[in-house]
């Protein structure tokens, strides 16, 4: 009988909002403990053995080669499938049979695409766990780096007494222009952080995404507060955090929307020294990368003291590896099963006559 997959939403990371506060605080301190063995040069094989199907309809430089890596050093493998070389990419199969058929053959799959629907599609028909590598929707991957480079800047902060100022567009609006800045807020309000919408006022958070972090906060009881400015200098003095994003990230050069869009923001949200030297001395700045380096954050700030941007890069292979271990490792087998496999295949083998070219590999050398 045929048996369709039945994983729940907290058993894929589509979102941050799919998951309970105490799930993300458990995967920000896993990714402790594993960015801690790795740095005293210690590889766990967590995931021996296992593999993750990696869908990238965009490019991508972080995300591909954190999880690749982080694959490699958990002991597994990562194949890299361009969503242009699949036969959905062609549009001869559908994303429901490509989710079934990959699925079978992995044990996780990341897909970066630009419509979220796609994803969720894919979620919906995996028997493996899925994760977002980022579609215009949300990026969560790089929300659980962001946050975890923040509790290493501030150790022995709480999250509740952390407050984030994020620069730019933080309405889900038709751009979609938005996938960071929505997991960030659905991670403040789940873990109690302030959160701070600063950009021109029909930028800030829409009326249902407001709704939905004053939801959380109230659910988790976090203490969360949600502020809205147009003036990146009202609160800088009492923030811990800058975060930024390309302002016009992805839209066609030239276009009058994206000139439009740019106008609104630039260089009235700019991350530039005369905002950090606003700001608190120990003021850290954020910025996922790729950045347009002079337009939403200059360049003397991401290469200056306050920068945690390549921090936070490198935060990402940390970060995929807790929620590779997270979602994907199983118990491991018991030694007596794999021997009973190993024997039973043995025995066959030798019970049969197979024309196996072995004098290749047997080959006496000793005269040479
Ligand atoms: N920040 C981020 O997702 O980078 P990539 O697009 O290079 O993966």
């Amino acid at each position: 009988m045929r048996v369709m997959p039945t994983l729940a939403r907290n058993n894929h990371l589509l979102s941050t909002a799919d998951l309970s506060a105490d799930e993300l605080k458990n995967i920000l301190q896993l990714m402790k403990l594993l960015k801690d063995a790795h740095k005293q040069g210690v590889q766990l094989p967590l995931l021996k053995d296992k593999v993750l199907g990696m869908i990238f309809e965009i490019s991508s430089t972080r995300t591909r080669i954190s999880f690749e890596t982080a694959m490699t050093e958990l002991g597994g493998h990562a194949e890299f499938l361009a969503m242009g070389n699949l036969q959905i990419g062609d549009g001869h199969e559908t994303m429901r049979d490509t989710a079934e058929v990959i699925s079978r053959m992995t044990d996780g799959v990341i897909m970066r695409c630009n419509d979220h629907a796609y994803l969720e599609e894919f979620a919906r028909f995996s028997y493996v766990p899925v994760f977002n590598g980022m579609t215009m929707d949300g990026h969560p991957t790089q929300a659980l780096a962001d946050v975890f480079t923040m509790m290493e800047h501030l150790p022995g902060t709480s999250l509740n007494e952390m407050t984030m100022l994020y620069l730019g567009d933080n309405n889900d609006n038709a751009d979609k222009l938005v996938p960071i800045q929505r997991e960030l807020m659905w991670m403040a309000a789940k873990l109690g952080m302030t959160y701070i919408a600063c950009g021109p006022r029909d930028m800030w958070p829409s009326a249902a995404d407001t709704a939905q972090f004053e939801r959380f906060a109230a659910e988790n009881a976090s203490g969360a507060r949600l502020i809205c400015s147009d003036d990146p200098y009202e609160h800088i003095a009492d923030v811990d955090f800058t975060v930024s994003d390309s302002f016009v990230f992805g839209m066609p050069e030239d276009d009058p929307q994206t000139i439009a869009r740019h106008t609104k923001l630039f260089p009235a949200y700019q991350v530039n020294q005369a905002l950090v030297d606003a700001g608190k001395p120990e003021l850290g700045v954020l910025h996922c990368l790729p950045c347009q380096r002079d337009e939403e954050i200059t360049s003397d700030v991401l290469d200056g003291p306050n920068s945690l941007a390549f921090e936070e890069a490198e935060n990402r292979l940390h970060a995929q590896k807790a929620i590779l271990v997270w979602f994907m490792r199983t118990d491991p087998k018991e030694e007596a099963l794999k021997a009973y496999h190993l024997g039973k295949v043995e025995a066959l083998l030798h019970s049969v006559e197979r024309d196996v070219p072995s004098a290749i590999y047997h080959e006496d050398h000793s005269e040479r």
